[in-house]
């Protein structure tokens, strides 16, 4: 498929490459695509209306919401849920998963979605992209019974499809199937994506480095020992800093110039912070497919069994040669592994 063709005629011309042709998926994948427009919409306009500021709740990680936040979540839960394609949903915004039956109150769909409706939302008020995160599973329980906790506690790597939409400079839409990674533009004068970034692929090498160093002192010495390292002046390096607090956003730069980005466990926080099934399964299948690599520092992302929806994750993923650097420091402190 050549570049500017749209979204739409993207997932209909791939649709062979899936393992099961039902259609469900492409289906799944076009309401995404809908509800992102509807989300960068709201984004879009939210420094102009009073949607600013906290929603009032706490989620269920204690962390304050904002309201875009919420809206964001109610219209990726509606979208997916009205067009009953999915059985059930989880999301990073609702302390437990929910069930979608159909209108036979049976629900015959195959696939469970879990998604971080908006990434970044400190960024929100300060007019710095957000994004949305989204990972696809087909269910392991039975097709007609309600879905089960097990259904959504799957192992990474066995992700149908997952993406993220940056809601940038530009709006993204950014996929994997299994088959490489695509990204599409937003044309929003007529609210149409383009493929604009065929077969996107991290730089093997990179020269950027993204974490938040303010925890410096909380982190574990490995990770301390390759900031050094990066700070060092040798070869390629100095490296640059960049941290831009949305993971969507580091994530999606560092994938066009080459980075790591690192959020680790540290003395406050032993898990790290990012949720293993809303943000680092679906952004560690999205780096292996454009030829990078996604670690806790020890372990593959993809390989780890979850055990709960909120699980939090130590995350390191980016350009192979910078994860497996930094996978170097870390085992020299095998102690740290489990914290
Ligand atoms: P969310 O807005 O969904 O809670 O996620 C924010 C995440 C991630 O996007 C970002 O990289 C990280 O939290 C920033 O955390 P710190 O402010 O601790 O650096
Ligand atoms: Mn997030
Ligand atoms: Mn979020």
């Amino acid at each position: 498929m050549h570049k500017h063709s749209t979204l739409g005629e993207f997932i209909i011309s791939n649709q062979k490459q899936f393992k099961y042709t039902s259609g469900e998926l492409s289906r799944l994948i076009n309401s995404i695509r809908l509800a992102a427009k509807v989300v960068n919409h709201e984004v879009n306009k939210a420094g102009l209306v009073d949607i600013l500021g906290d929603a009032g709740d706490t989620n269920v990680q204690g962390e304050d919401q904002q309201k875009l936040d919420v809206y964001a979540n109610e219209i990726f839960m509606k979208k997916l849920t009205n067009r009953q394609i999915v059985c059930g949903i989880a999301s990073e915004e609702e302390d437990d998963f929910v069930t979608i039956s159909g209108n036979d109150k049976k629900n015959n769909n195959k696939y469970v979605v879990l998604i971080d409706p908006l990434d970044g939302s400190s960024n929100i008020d300060v007019n710095v992209s957000v994004g949305t995160i989204f990972s696809i599973y087909r269910r392991v329980t039975p097709v007609g019974t309600p879905v089960q906790k097990e259904d959504f506690l799957q192992e990474g790597k066995k992700q149908v499809a997952a993406g993220y939409i940056v809601y940038g400079t530009s709006t993204m839409l950014v996929y994997t199937t299994g088959h490489g990674v695509n990204g599409f533009t937003l044309n929003p004068a007529i609210g149409t994506f383009y493929l604009s970034h065929p077969d996107m692929k991290f730089p093997e090498d990179g020269q950027i480095y993204s974490i938040n160093e303010g925890y410096y002192v909380h982190f574990p010495q490995g990770v301390k020992d390759y900031l050094k390292y990066c700070q060092e002046e040798e070869g390629d390096r100095p490296y640059k800093a960049r941290y831009i607090g949305s993971l969507v956003s580091d994530f999606h730069r560092n994938m066009i110039k080459g980075g790591i980005y690192i959020y680790p466990s540290s003395s406050v926080g032993p898990q790290g912070k990012l949720r293993l099934l809303y943000e680092c399964n679906p952004m560690a299948f999205l780096a292996e497919q454009a030829g990078g690599k996604a670690t806790d520092g020890y372990v593959r992302i993809l390989d780890i069994k979850p055990t709960e929806l909120h699980q939090r994750v130590p995350f390191f993923c980016g350009s192979k040669n910078m994860v497996i650097d930094a996978e170097g420091f870390m085992a020299k402190y095998p102690e740290d592994a489990n914290y």
